[in-house]
């Protein structure tokens, strides 16, 4: 059994897949190691929305590293499936951001105006539009936002396809084995302690979602992040009921290959507990009914949860570690690990390979967990 690799993703969710993918791709000898069966937390509970404009309603550096992803699905869906055969179920019928009072509707229009200054498309559709291209919307919703390059891929399917294509490419995926410490020499990281032995190497990514502080505690560096838990359920309808995805805030409908449609999600900070709760789910489809009631026809498929990710100042944690040299994060892409993951894979191989990324990484870079930490107790 091999003990030593040119780099380590711990974590086998859809950041480390797309980072051990990028690697083998550029002919690094990668191991991957998940604690439990890789890709089956939240990146298996994900709707799989790539919502850069519905989900980010500022221009910061969140939403440019947001936009960037996005553009790169066209290439990756056909990438992945000429080396996997896996089709990511990418879909481009567009987003509508839906209001359902004035608040909602002028908030919208504001931000359509602010996108369009960035260059980005985005147009404001009256109830009638609306209703003319979505006649399954209800009188509820009084008009939307259209965004038409936020569109939705297949989060399981495309989470497989990473780990595939990185096996297919030469990554060893090693699964059921918990990173537990790190070994470090001489201000540099020079591997992994599992539950089930030792891992060297010079290069090793935390990419373990909700759970990469804990790994990360090792180094003495304490990521500033929390678990955010997300409940779903999803129907089979006999006929399409819609084209588009329906976002809204506390509900969205997204449908699916086959009539199937994914209705999320429940935002529920500070809790690992991935059970589904009866309120987390009438809760949804109470709102799923109010804006779209033809809903209630379909035929309920399943429930599910998952645990997002979530930084203290809402940004993910990309980058080198402050002080150890060959440690990197890779986490805290709460709701848009999914629309996220081809960028981040991208940007963490430049890292290991000691080139400049094209994205200007300083608003993420993990060490500002420690400066935000000493101006908070400076503030205290
Ligand atoms: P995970 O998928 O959780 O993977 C982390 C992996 O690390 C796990 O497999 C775990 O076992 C492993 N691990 C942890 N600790 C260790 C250790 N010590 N040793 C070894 N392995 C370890 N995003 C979107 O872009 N669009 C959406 O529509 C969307 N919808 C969502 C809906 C729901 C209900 C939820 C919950 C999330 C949604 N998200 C969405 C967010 C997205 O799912 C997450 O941001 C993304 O999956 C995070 O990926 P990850 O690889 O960081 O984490
Ligand atoms: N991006 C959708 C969610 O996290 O629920």
């Amino acid at each position: 059994m091999k003990r030593n690799y040119e780099a380590i993703v711990v974590g086998g969710g859809i950041i480390g897949g797309s980072i051990a993918f990028h690697l083998a791709k550029r002919g690094y000898d990668v191991l991957l190691l998940d604690k439990g069966r890789a890709g089956k937390k939240a990146s298996s509970a994900a709707a799989g929305m790539l919502a850069a404009q519905a989900e980010l309603d500022d221009c910061g550096p969140l939403f440019q590293l947001a936009r960037k992803s996005r553009d790169m699905f066209g290439n990756l869906a056909d990438e992945l499936k000429e080396i996997t055969g896996i089709d990511i179920e990418l879909k481009d019928k567009g987003m509508y951001k839906i209001a359902l009072n004035e608040r909602e509707a002028r908030e919208y229009q504001r931000i359509i105006e602010l996108q369009k200054r960035l260059g980005d498309q985005a147009e404001w559709l009256d109830q009638d539009e609306l209703r003319n291209l979505e006649p399954a919307l209800s009188e509820a919703v009084t008009g939307a936002m259209y965004i038409e390059k936020d569109g939705h891929v297949s989060a399981p399917a495309l989470t497989e396809a990473f780990l595939k294509a990185s096996a297919a490419l030469g990554a060893d995926i090693k699964e059921f084995t918990e990173v537990q410490s790190l070994q470090f020499s001489g201000g540099k990281i020079t591997g992994v302690v599992t539950d089930s032995g030792e891992y060297a190497s010079d290069h090793v990514v935390i990419a373990g979602g909700a759970w990469s502080s804990k790994v990360m505690a090792a180094s003495g560096l304490n990521l500033d992040t929390y678990p955010v838990k997300g409940e779903c359920f999803s129907v089979i309808t006999e006929r399409p009921l819609v084209t588009g995805t329906i976002f809204s805030h506390g509900c969205y409908i997204v449908p699916k290959k086959g009539n199937r449609i994914v209705v999320g999600a429940t935002v529920k900070p500070n809790t690992f507990n991935e059970k589904v709760t009866m309120d987390g789910i009438l809760t949804l489809m109470e709102k799923a009914r109010n804006i779209m009631p033809a809903i209630t026809e379909g035929e309920l498929e399943s429930t599910w949860a998952g645990i997002r990710p979530q930084t203290g100042d809402g940004l993910p944690y990309l980058g080198e570690h402050p002080l150890y040299q060959g440690l990197y994060a890779a986490t805290g892409h709460f709701r848009n690990g999914i629309l996220l993951s081809p960028v981040t894979g991208q940007v963490m191989a430049d890292l290991i390979e000691d080139e400049q990324p094209e994205i200007d990484l300083s608003p993420f870079l993990p060490g500002r967990a420690y400066e935000n930490r000493y101006a908070a107790a400076a503030r205290d």
